[in-house]
This record gives structure tokens, C-alpha cells and sequence, in this order.
């Protein structure tokens, strides 16, 4: 991306930095809500700015700079997450799934089995499919809403929707939209939505079509959830991303633009990026991925290319033997979460 030759040079000046920003938003190398948590790091002259403009060079802003940007972004909105999900860390969200599991004689569904995206691999997964501005993004089984805050505070949708099964899930998640508003709001772009809304349903009993990019944390979901989804997920319009852990949608309607095996914090996790193609059966022309060098989390599936998509219960679907109940973190003092509990139980 090439910016206006007439842009100044930087030399410390605010103001010249709130004009690249705007630049950045313009060509869509940021987000409104990005451009919004720049202004932050502006108005309290953030150190780690002086080091970004440091590669800022005749005034042509190359991947190398728009991706230090973006990682500014990525830590300032890391950092408004860690906020919100103070009082309901992981640990936390698993108990509540586990009790109301239990409580309800659910304990041998392995769908319902608990985990969360992290922030780190999430926020790149999104920021590769670069959304464009509006349209509405679902989490399938949103959980404690991890993914939805993520996607709230890295992108401009209209509007962010979970569906979760589970009703102490959902109270949680209920109440970390309260804390997003509290702590977020102000933060985030005035202009833009900052909306989140969560339901407590089966994602098979809602009507998701409308969704622009749509998630399922899909590790543990078994073959007959895997397969009614998919089967929900055709009556997605053309060119829908659809975003899927170890398992992928194995729906002719759907074309798999990338999987990528990660290394999450439990265990190995292939992300599979679909698009909905044209209702003709043919492939819908979404933009290229954007190009985001590998890191350390990346191990590459390249050589599977040749593969057939992953479908449920077909030979190719990953074998990631992944169990987020017996990660190392799955203990929780009772009175750490009662809090919570109590707040989710006066909410019913
Ligand atoms: C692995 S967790 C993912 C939580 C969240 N999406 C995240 O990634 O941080 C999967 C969630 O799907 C929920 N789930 C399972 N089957 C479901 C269904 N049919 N409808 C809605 N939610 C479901 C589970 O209760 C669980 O909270």
C-alpha cells in the first residue's frame, strides 16, 4: 500500500499520527475499532510508536509496517480482553460447563466438551480472512463469548452472535457482554457497532444464514453435530467464510481455502477456512488470504494439499487426540468461581 506522498514525515507529532491512521483505515490495513485503539496508544504516547515509525520510510506503508501496526492493535485489544475475562477465566467457564453437564446427566456428550480459542491464533485467523466492514459474525457454541470479544475488538461487524447449548455457559456469557460494554465501549470506535448477543440454544435451532463469517471451535463436536451443521451451513450465501477446528465441514458446497495446523495450548489443532461457493456449484472468488508470515504456532499442512477436504467420520479428518477436560488447567477453587455462578444463577 502506498500512501499520499504529500503525508508528512513523522516527527513525534500526534496529529500526524492520527492522519496515518486514518490513512490505514481508508485502505482497510486497519480497522475503525484498530484505528480507535491507536488513538489510545497516541494519546498516551506510547513508547512502543516511536519504534513502529522508525520503519516508516518515505511514506510507503510496506507489510512490514502495516503488520508492526497491527500487532500494536492486537495488544491493546489482548489487553482490553484480558479485562474483560478477568473474572471468568478459563478455568472457570469449565466448571460452570461441567456442573451444569453433570447437574443434567450430560457428562458422555462429547460436543458439549469444554475449550476456548486464544487470542493469539484467533485474532490471525480473522485478520488473514480480513473481513470487510458490517455483516455478522457467529461463534456456534460461543461458550464464556472468548471469540466473540476477540472478533468484536478486531473487526467492524454490525453485530456479533453466539448460540451456546449450555445455560450457565450463556449466563457467563451474559455477563462478559455487560463487562465488554463497561470496559470496551468507550474505547472502541463511536461510529462503529460495538454489538454482541448471545442466546442460549442449540445452534441446530437457530437460523444462522445470514452470517458472514461464521466459527465453530469444532475440535470435540461429534459426527452427527458435525454433519447437521454442515448441512446448515449450505443455506449460507456465497462467499461466507466458515471457520472450523480439527474437522472440517466435508460439504460440497464449500470450498477449504486453507487448513493450517496450530499448536494450541492443547494440543495440535488444524484450522480449516472455508468459503461457501455459488449456488451453481462453482467456486466463489473470494479475495486471497491475507499474507501473514508463519510463525513458531504454524505447522504447515502444505504437503496435504492434494488432499480431499476433512469430512465427518472420513479417513481424512484430522487425528488430533485432544481432550480439553484433561489439560493441565482444568482445576478451579470452588469459591474462585462461585462468584460468577452466583451472578449466573441470579440472572435466571
Ligand atoms: C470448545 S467450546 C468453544 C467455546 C468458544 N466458541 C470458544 O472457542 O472459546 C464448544 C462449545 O459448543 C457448545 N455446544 C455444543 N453443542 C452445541 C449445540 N448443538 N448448540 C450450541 N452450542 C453447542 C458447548 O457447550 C461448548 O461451550
Amino acid at each position: 500500500m502506498t500512501l499520499p506522498a504529500s503525508l508528512p514525515e513523522f516527527e513525534g507529532d500526534p496529529a500526524q499520527l492520527y492522519l496515518l491512521a486514518a490513512l490505514l483505515t481508508r485502505d482497510g490495513a486497519i480497522t475503525r475499532h484498530g484505528r480507535a485503539l491507536l488513538k489510545e496508544c497516541i494519546l498516551r504516547r506510547d513508547p512502543r510508536l516511536t519504534a513502529i515509525m522508525k520503519g516508516f520510510h518515505d511514506s510507503e506503508a510496506d507489510e512490514a509496517f502495516v503488520e508492526r501496526v497491527n500487532a500494536l492493535v492486537e495488544s491493546e485489544a489482548l489487553a482490553l480482553h484480558a479485562d474483560v475475562f478477568d473474572e471468568c477465566p478459563l478455568e472457570v467457564a469449565k466448571a460452570l460447563s461441567k456442573r451444569e453437564r453433570s447437574a443434567k446427566q450430560l457428562d458422555g456428550e462429547k460436543s458439549l466438551i469444554y475449550g476456548e480459542v486464544e487470542f493469539g491464533y484467533f485474532a490471525r485467523v480473522l485478520r488473514k480472512i480480513a473481513p470487510r466492514n458490517g455483516g455478522v459474525f457467529y461463534d456456534l457454541g460461543s461458550g464464556s463469548g472468548r471469540a466473540l470479544v476477540i472478533a468484536r475488538l478486531l473487526h467492524d461487524f454490525d453485530v456479533c452472535k453466539g448460540i451456546e447449548v449450555l445455560e450457565n455457559l450463556n449466563g457467563a456469557a451474559q455477563i462478559i457482554c455487560k463487562r465488554f460494554e463497561v470496559l470496551a465501549s468507550d474505547v472502541l470506535d463511536a461510529r462503529t457497532s460495538k454489538k454482541i448477543e448471545v442466546q442460549c440454544n442449540s445452534m441446530l435451532d437457530v437460523d444462522w444464514s445470514d452470517g458472514d463469517v461464521v466459527f465453530a471451535n469444532s475440535t470435540c463436536f461429534e459426527d452427527d453435530l458435525m454433519g447437521s451443521m454442515a448441512r446448515q451451513a449450505e443455506r449460507l450465501k456465497p462467499g461466507t467464510y466458515f471457520i472450523t477446528f480439527t474437522k472440517g465441514l466435508g460439504s460440497d458446497a464449500f470450498d477449504v481455502i486453507e487448513r493450517k495446523r496450530y499448536k494450541m495450548s492443547w494440543g495440535p489443532a488444524t484450522v480449516f477456512i472455508h468459503v461457501r461457493k455459488n449456488l451453481d456449484g462453482t467456486s466463489y472468488e473470494a479475495p486471497p488470504l491475507t499474507n501473514i508470515p508463519d510463525d513458531a504456532s504454524y505447522q504447515s499442512d502444505d504437503d496435504e494439499a492434494g488432499s480431499p477436504p476433512s469430512s465427518p467420520g472420513s479417513p481424512y479428518d484430522d487425528d488430533e487426540d485432544v481432550d480439553f477436560e484433561t489439560a493441565s488447567h482444568d482445576t478451579v477453587d470452588d469459591d474462585e468461581f462461585e462468584g460468577l455462578e452466583d451472578l449466573v444463577a441470579a440472572r435466571r
